[in-house]
């Protein structure tokens, strides 16, 4: 905000680029230096004179009344902001949610997140990628993109022919009703120990029967399959409900089925299919292995519909990009299928990124091998819920709507444990770490901004239409960081859209709970003069709206009390 007006200011006297003096601009070491710097010496050749001599000269022309004076140190010209009127400017725009400006200009930008597999439980990679994927696309909406969310839900391939014939075997329908995930796994892994045991029913040529069936559009083969897609989905919009994530389209991979010729012709003029041991391949690059898109037993694999399912998206909409998050353990995959669209001329191929996150482990345990079974992910939330219902019941009984509020923060914990992280680290969840109210974690934040909310009913001034206006208040230390720290919430949503990372919202947000609980611990809010307490309460109603903001953005909710 304030770099923006310096901008302003130099632009008309200087022939630089706006951009260019924006990236100049520096913030001085300590604030007898000024609010803004900028460093003359790239004018030094242009203008041919020394540096110091330019700062002088542009200080004595520059004059704006939300600067109280500009003047030159050495070849710096440092800018000293008017406290008072900024101070009132950064409340107003955090009332008007205007510390955001939009750089996006409405261009798509596509998230792809989520994509659990059908009749699979969920994995804790796939809740890195649903909690990384909305804050990331929450992240593009909020900086003025058409950000658009899409599951690519693993909804095809012949495990869907093996789970047919084994529920028609061992299946019964209310066991799947009641209780659908497990189930069809169970139905799933005994598909697998019966080939083992008797190879003389040929399982695996049966299944692989009824996945043929199911391309071929074969009416009970697909009644199943809608059946099981519909049963796993109940399950999986649950937890979107809970975990507070709504993806726009449910594009699964059957969703690419009928665009698959198109994509074998395309392969075939463009003389890029290789026979393979019966396969066939394209080959991307001396690197990697080929990329196989069908088997020799003739059907289409995953990285075939990966394929078919990037032309589809970039015809449809034309993204500034297609962002994939997925597990880095599938890098070569992507690798692959970027090669293959690059290899068909595509250009847009570069526009394609995988965010590549690491793993998650819970208690130093990866989901599926715990205690040698699959642990749901509606399990680990009900027993985060449960641990901050405990701690809600001892420390205060009396709180309305408790329910709601240890859902909201037992499902912040995880969230935030996890997007607090660079995504491409590994994170390990531990309870008692995630859970501390005082450490680094969503309740700490959620808490503080109960706490700020609290402060506000407590009031007994009426500050909420009371009109904005200075106050030597706002000119302590501890007021002027946490007010001057809104103003960086746009410099910290454009990092996390450049580098595609939730985690500088994230640390946003704690330095902003920082420096409120500061704030609160060293001033007396609710002071008797009426004046004084009203401005001191319009500042933590500013900051108040900016922490909801930005843990919106994160997905966790905001309870006004804890
Ligand atoms: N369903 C896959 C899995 O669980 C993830 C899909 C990732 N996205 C993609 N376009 N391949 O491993």
């Amino acid at each position: 905000m304030l770099k923006e007006k310096v901008v302003q200011l130099l632009e008309a006297q200087v022939s630089i680029e706006p951009d260019k003096i924006m990236g100049l601009l520096e913030t001085p070491p300590n604030r007898e230096l000024g609010d803004v710097a900028f460093p003359c010496f790239i004018l030094a050749k242009q203008l041919k004179k020394a540096p110091a001599v330019i700062a002088q000269e542009l200080a004595n022309e520059l004059h704006d009344p939300l600067f109280t004076k500009v003047e030159a140190n050495g070849p710096y010209l440092n800018f000293f902001v008017d406290r008072n009127q900024y101070a009132i400017q950064i409340m107003e725009d955090a009332r008007a949610g205007k510390l955001l400006h939009s750089i996006g200009e409405g261009k798509p930008m596509i998230v792809e997140y989520s994509s659990p597999n059908i009749a699979k439980p969920f994995t804790l990679a796939h809740i890195r990628s649903t909690m990384i994927g909305q804050a990331l696309k929450n992240i593009y909406g909020t900086m003025g993109y058409e950000a658009i969310g899409i599951n690519h839900l693993g909804d095809w391939g012949t495990q869907f022919g093996k789970l047919i014939s084994a529920y028609l075997r061992w299946g019964e329908e209310e066991k799947v009703v009641a209780n659908p995930i497990p189930e069809l796994l169970r139905l799933y892994v005994k598909f697998h120990e019966e080939v083992e045991l008797h190879p003389e029913l040929n399982l695996e040529d049966e299944g692989r029967a009824w996945f043929h069936r199911l391309e071929q559009g074969d009416e009970e083969a697909h009644r199943l399959w809608q059946w099981f897609v519909s049963e796993s989905l109940k399950e999986f919009n649950r937890m979107y409900e809970k975990l507070n994530v709504h993806i726009d389209h449910f594009w699964g991979e059957s969703y690419y089925q009928n665009q698959m010729d198109r994509v074998f012709n395309e392969l075939k003029e463009k003389d890029l299919l290789v026979e393979s041991k019966g396969a066939l391949v394209v080959e991307v690059s001396e690197e990697i292995p080929p990329c196989i898109v069908l088997k020799n037993d003739g059907s289409t694999i995953y990285a075939t519909r990966d394929i078919a399912a990037a032309i589809y998206r970039y015809e449809k909409f034309h993204p500034e990009q297609i962002l994939y998050v997925v597990d880095a353990r599938q890098s070569l995959h992507f690798q692959q299928v970027f090669g293959v669209i690059e290899k068909m001329g595509y250009e847009w191929a570069k526009q394609c990124k995988h965010i590549a996150f690491g793993l998650m482990k819970i208690e130093g345990e990866s989901m599926s091998t715990r205690k040698g079974k699959a642990v749901l992910l509606e399990d680990v939330l009900d027993e985060a819920i449960s641990k901050v219902k405990n701690i809600i019941d001892e420390k205060n009984p009396d709180l309305p709507n408790k329910e709601q509020v240890a859902e909201w923060v037992g499902v912040g914990a995880i969230v935030f444990n996890d997007l607090k992280n660079y995504y491409a680290h590994n994170v390990n969840f531990q309870w008692d770490e995630a859970l501390n109210f005082d450490g680094e974690t969503g309740p700490y934040v959620q808490y503080t901004y109960a706490r700020m909310q609290s402060v506000l009913r407590k009031a007994t001034v009426e500050w909420k239409e009371a009109p904005l206006q200075a106050h030597p208040a706002f000119q302590t230390p501890v007021a002027w960081d946490l007010l001057f720290h809104l103003t960086k919430y746009q410099e910290a949503m454009e990092r996390a859209a450049e580098k595609y990372d939730p985690s500088q919202v994230a640390r946003f947000v704690l330095d902003l709970c920082a420096l409120f609980n500061r704030y609160y611990n060293q001033e007396r809010l609710l002071v008797d003069d009426p004046a004084e307490q009203i401005a001191k309460l319009q500042l933590v109603d500013a900051a108040a709206r900016v922490l909801k903001h930005g843990l919106e953005v994160l997905t966790l909710r905001t309870p006004e009390q804890i």
